[in-house]
């Protein structure tokens, strides 16, 4: 079977699951959602129909769609005494770590559907998830900020809801531009799913104990808040406002990179498995063009993206290592423009990264043959010997 390697130890280690939800070519930089390509899916789909996709393995029909959106809009309003939760938090807290206290609990809240065996609960929760998260997220924020919560609204699409959530405040309504609406319907198709990564693979071992879905997808809020992982936008904004602010050229910062002393790294460079081009990272690219052409320092700042790419591109240190703009590369710039801090980036990526936690914790639910998760390793350490008693050491 694919993914299964006999190491010399002599058993049977389980490199990787078998999955029908994404696919990747790293080395031709392709990515498909149930096979249809990203590129296809970022220009003409919505993040409802593509959470949709993700789930339930097909396009909805346009009633399948309708009454999905409207399950999920049902689920947008959380527990009042749920929202009192993110008042308890210091403003200062990372929004991941509040994101993930919120999810569990909401499984708090929604303990009598917590049975990964029940498909009823699963449905349930699985809805709840998706409808209660922009809602969450964007509480995460607006208690960050000291601004009060608003009410989702049924007459607005999850995007809109999601936006307005942010950034609307009792004392004005918040405008919805369409090309921002559209670049965050294209952002949180990009970062839907992408197979095994670090954090889905962790919601998949977690929930392999038949821990509930709560406790896996906020397993998978922690493991993807790192900076090598989903933490990488918050890092490349960092890294560019670094490079301005100490007035480094980009060349200097290149060679800082190279220079293995350093233990700079180029962040939103790099990919475990694309040794090519991310495909998301040039779609993200023109919608940063698009929607940063014009402003402010968002534009010098993507200038400088721009020009770090090319030296990079164009340097043997990054070619021979097979290193390429990563999903997180451009993105962070986007939401920066938009309004959000930094802190904020990978509470972003988490909410797009939802529907792929939800089908593949599903999709580990329905395998026939799946076992509890348990890698095997090999041992390097001391071999037997005695207890030395104190007075002998
Ligand atoms: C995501 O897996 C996924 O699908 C993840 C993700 C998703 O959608 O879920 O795509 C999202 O996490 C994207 C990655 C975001 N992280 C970053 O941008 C952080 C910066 N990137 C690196 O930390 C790194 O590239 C990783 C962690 C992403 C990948 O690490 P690898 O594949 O283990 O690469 P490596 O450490 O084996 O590096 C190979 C060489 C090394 O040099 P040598 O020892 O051979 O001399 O490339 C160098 C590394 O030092 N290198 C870098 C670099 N990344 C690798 N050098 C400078 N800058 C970098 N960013």
């Amino acid at each position: 079977q694919t993914g299964y390697t006999t190491l010399d130890t002599g058993y049977v280690n389980t490199a990787s699951c078998q999955s029908a939800i994404t696919y990747i070519d790293g080395d031709k930089g392709i990515l498909r959602y149930r096979g249809y390509p990203i590129e296809q899916l970022a220009e003409k789909s919505t993040f409802l129909e593509v959470s949709y996709l993700l789930i339930y393995g097909q396009l909805p029909t346009k009633t399948e769609l309708e009454n999905f959106a409207d399950q999920v809009a049902s689920r947008m309003m959380i527990d009042e005494r749920l929202k009192e939760l993110y008042r308890s938090f210091p403003r200062g807290g990372h929004p991941m770590m509040v994101l993930s206290a919120g999810i569990m609990g909401l499984g708090a809240y929604n303990r009598q559907y917590l049975d990964p065996h029940n498909p009823e609960h699963v449905e349930e929760a699985s809805l709840r998830l998706l409808g209660s998260m922009p809602t969450m997220t964007a509480y995460a924020y607006k208690s960050s900020v000291g601004e009060p919560f608003q009410y989702p609204r049924k007459n607005l699409s999850y995007v809109e809801n999601y936006l307005r959530l942010s950034f609307g405040t009792p004392m004005e309504e918040y405008e919805l531009n369409e090309d921002v609406v559209r670049a965050f319907e294209t952002l949180f198709i990009l970062h839907a799913d992408h197979e095994q990564n670090c954090s889905t693979s962790t919601v998949r071992m977690v929930g392999s104990s038949d821990a509930n879905i709560y406790a896996s997808i906020a397993s998978g809020v922690n493991a993807l808040s790192g900076p090598l992982h989903g933490g990488a936008n918050q890092a490349v904004l960092e890294m560019l406002r670094d490079i301005r602010d100490n007035g480094m050229n980009v060349k200097d910062f290149v060679a800082k990179v190279k220079d293995k002393q350093s233990g700079v790294k180029l962040m939103g460079f790099g990919h475990r498995v694309y040794k090519n081009y991310d495909p998301r990272a040039q779609i993200i690219k023109g919608h940063a063009d698009a929607l940063l052409r014009g402003t402010d320092n968002n534009n010098a700042l993507l200038d400088m993206a721009i020009e770090l790419e090319e030296t990079a591109l164009s340097d043997e240190y990054f070619i021979e290592r097979k290193l390429y703009p990563n999903v997180d590369f451009y993105t962070g710039l986007i939401y920066e423009a938009m309004g959000f801090p930094p802190s904020y980036f990978t509470a972003l990526f988490a909410l797009g990264r939802l529907p792929g936690w939800i089908a593949q914790w599903r999709e580990e639910h329905t395998d026939p043959a799946r076992k509890i998760g348990r890698p095997r390793q090999v041992y390097v350490g001391a071999t037997e010997r005695d207890y030395v008693p104190m007075d002998a050491r």
